[in-house]
């Protein structure tokens, strides 16, 4: 089966329709989970040619902010420019190849090289080289700045984060993510995603350091089959019968839930947003947007979790709440957004046992990817499709430039 064939049905569940033909689909073989040259293939092919996540707008709240970001081995560097724009750019001197930044923090109006402090502006062209000229001489014939600016990634912003294109060749960003903001649009209002406003306080982030490839995790989040045996507290306030498969062809999979209790334990109610459809406040959705970002939309909180893998067989997951008006960010609403805070580190830290035992089981040649169950798995099914038929893409535009 494709993704665009339509599937059969054998059944009508609460998790949506069955699809017997999944099973026989191939899935991603051991060597895209244990193998570390398969993962630096991955990153210039299949991560390279779409959207990865790589950062949160929070990270560069202001202008001057910069942020260094290792993706899958290349030294990357997020800046909010003067007039506010974020950009990406290789982090490193176009001189002699020194790391430009290594901790985040603020660069002022320029960034400067550690090694002979040469200072590029926010937008990357070269400003000032000092004594390139001998001692106190600035500049010098036939060096000319203009032509040794950083470095660009593509990159845009959308839902609080930064994403980077590193072909430079996918489409737009809002174009590539129409589908999804389309369906959370007409759920969470017209303007959602411009209104999110991020969480900087202590119960705004938390990171685990998962020892599995990041597709484990991209996978655990697609579906809700583990739920009563991993999260049985999840379980009682949102439980698997309430479920149901999610694909938003052709970027992203996962499930929903029509039970998330909005007020459990709150006694005053955070904002919810302004837009939320009324008939369906307990409606949660979750979200795998291929292939890094975990996504998490409730009625009165949101939040995305990027998957940065370290290596092949480890992952950084960075998770950032946010919310729906300033509001929510009050002393007012500060224990409720601790209260939500502790849920949910709680429901991700017992998905690590799960990611980790699976990158465990990996490093058998008795098992072979595995099979699809008919219901319950259709949405990874749908994340191994989809990168099934981009590395296979990437392969067959790789073979076509080399033979012209
Ligand atoms: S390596 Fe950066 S200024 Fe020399
Ligand atoms: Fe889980």
């Amino acid at each position: 089966m494709t993704t665009s064939d339509p599937p059969t049905p054998i059944a009508i569940s609460p998790h949506g329709v069955a699809d017997p033909n999944i099973s026989r689909d191939p899935a991603l073989p051991n060597a895209a989970y244990v193998d570390a040259t398969e993962w630096q293939h991955e990153r210039d092919t299949v991560m390279a040619n779409t959207w990865a996540g790589l950062g949160f707008s929070a990270d560069i709240a202001s202008a001057g902010a910069v942020c260094p970001v290792n993706f899958m081995g290349l030294p990357l560097l997020m800046v909010r420019d003067q007039n506010g724009c974020a950009r990406v750019f290789h982090n490193v001197c176009r001189h002699r190849g020194m790391q430009l930044v290594a901790e985040a923090g603020e660069a002022g109006l320029m960034v400067r090289c550690p090694y002979h402090k040469w200072g590029y502006d926010l937008t990357g062209q070269l400003r000032v080289t000092p004594n390139v000229g001998g001692m106190g001489v600035h500049e010098i014939a036939g060096f000319n700045c203009a032509d040794h600016a950083l470095t660009a990634v593509r990159s845009e912003e959308a839902l609080g984060m930064v994403f980077i294109n590193l072909s430079g060749e996918a489409p737009p960003l809002d174009e590539h993510l129409a589908p999804l903001l389309q369906r959370w649009r007409a759920l969470a209002g017209e303007s959602f995603d411009r209104d999110l406003q991020a969480d900087t306080s202590e119960f705004g982030a938390m990171t685990l350091e998962v020892k599995c490839n990041f597709k484990l995790a991209v996978e655990n989040y697609c579906e809700s089959y583990h739920l009563p045996f991993v999260h049985p507290d999840l379980n009682t306030y949102s439980p698997l019968d309430a479920h149901y498969n999610l694909i938003v062809d052709p970027l992203a999979s996962g499930q929903g839930t029509r039970t998330y209790d909005l007020t459990r334990g709150a006694e005053d109610p955070l904002p919810a947003f302004a837009g939320w459809d009324g008939d369906r406040l307990k409606t949660a959705e979750y979200l795998s947007l291929y292939p890094n970002v975990l996504l998490g939309i409730q009625a009165d909180h949101f939040f995305a979790i990027l998957l940065i893998p370290e290596a092949h067989n480890l992952t950084r997951e960075r998770l950032q709440f946010m919310y729906a008006s300033d509001a929510a960010l009050t002393e007012q609403h500060r224990s409720r957004r601790q209260s939500l805070h502790e849920a949910w580190n709680l429901v991700f830290s017992e998905d690590v046992s799960v990611v980790e035992g699976m990158q465990q089981g990996r490093a058998s040649p008795a098992f072979d990817g595995g099979l699809f169950t008919p219901l319950m798995d259709v949405p990874t099914h749908h994340f191994h499709q989809w990168f099934i038929k981009a590395s296979l893409g990437q392969a067959a535009s790789l073979q076509q430039k080399q033979s012209s």
